[in-house]
């Protein structure tokens, strides 16, 4: 595996892979990796020649009050990580590199701009688009892939490369979850045992109102309603949403399941702000 920590250097092995016609899978992180990141490299090495994986905690999409300083990083295991799993190029940019003096330019993100995370957590997008937009121009990749835990991401990312004439596939790949159905995140890093115990409560809830939508015995606005309420009385500190959402336009689905749709959620434990979603399909 090839570390790469510059621009130039990242270039480099870019154009000697691209030579050979060799084409590329990449999947960008944050690090902290775990099986739900294995999976993205597990899709990529399938669907691809060679796999790029960047890491790179990018202070763009985080908020001045959110987790940026205590993000967890774990640089030696990660690289052990994505050594075993067989990938052919890790990038770790510094902030400098990605941010050089002078840097300028955002890009602005505007169809999903108001709801869901976008409500709670302004410019978050906006930062994803702009590091992802450099990434895709750095790394070059035929394809690239994400995880649908972050399923808004996902469709903001899909829309970036729509409207700004990208020629990269996108793959979103399904959710890994804990035997016990806690979606992995590397925000579960910070779980107390107890919380962890109530995290779970999300995936349980998502489940419960979905067979509830599918009966059809009541409409998805006021399942969504009940569904935060119960949330709010387990003991999650604040729930920013709990919507049934169209699962490609992300309009809000009010009445009853007719189309593929997504239940979305995040939730405050204290301060740590979880997200989780599940298909529904009718
Ligand atoms: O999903 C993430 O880990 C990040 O938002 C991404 C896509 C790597 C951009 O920083």
């Amino acid at each position: 595996m090839i570390e790469v920590r510059t621009v130039a250097e990242l270039r480099a092995q870019i154009n000697s892979l691209k030579k050979t016609g060799k084409e590329i899978g990449f999947v960008p992180t944050m690090g902290a990796l775990h099986e739900g990141h294995m999976s993205l490299i597990d899709a990529a090495k399938k669907l691809s020649d060679a796999v790029v994986v960047s890491i790179f905690v990018n202070p763009l999409q985080f908020g001045i009050d959110e987790d940026l300083d205590r993000y967890p990083r774990q640089e030696a295991k990660d690289l052990k990580m994505l050594k075993q799993a067989g990938v052919d190029i890790v990038y770790l940019p510094s902030v400098k590199e990605m941010y050089p003096e002078g840097f300028s330019i955002l890009i602005q993100t505007q169809t999903y701009a108001d709801i869901l995370c976008a409500k709670t957590r302004p410019g978050h997008f906006d930062g994803v688009a702009t590091i992802v937009t450099k990434l895709f121009n750095q790394v070059q990749p035929d394809r690239a892939f994400f995880g649908e835990k972050d399923y808004q991401q996902l469709c903001v990312i899909r829309s970036l490369v729509r409207d700004l004439d990208f020629t990269i596939k996108i793959f979103g790949v399904p959710i890994v979850r804990e035997p016990d159905g806690l979606a992995m995140s590397s925000r579960n890093a910070y779980l107390s045992d107890r919380q962890r115990q109530l995290a779970l409560s999300l995936y349980v809830t998502l489940n419960m109102l979905a067979s509830k939508a599918l009966q059809g015995r009541s409409p998805t606005y006021y399942l969504a309603r009940e569904g935060r309420h119960l949330l709010g009385s387990k003991g999650f500190d604040k729930v920013d949403y709990l919507e049934f959402r169209d699962a490609e336009t992300l309009e809000e689905v009010t009445n009853s399941i007719k189309r593929p749709t997504r239940l979305l959620v995040a939730a405050h434990i204290g301060s740590i702000r979880l997200i989780d979603n599940i298909e529904i399909l009718p």
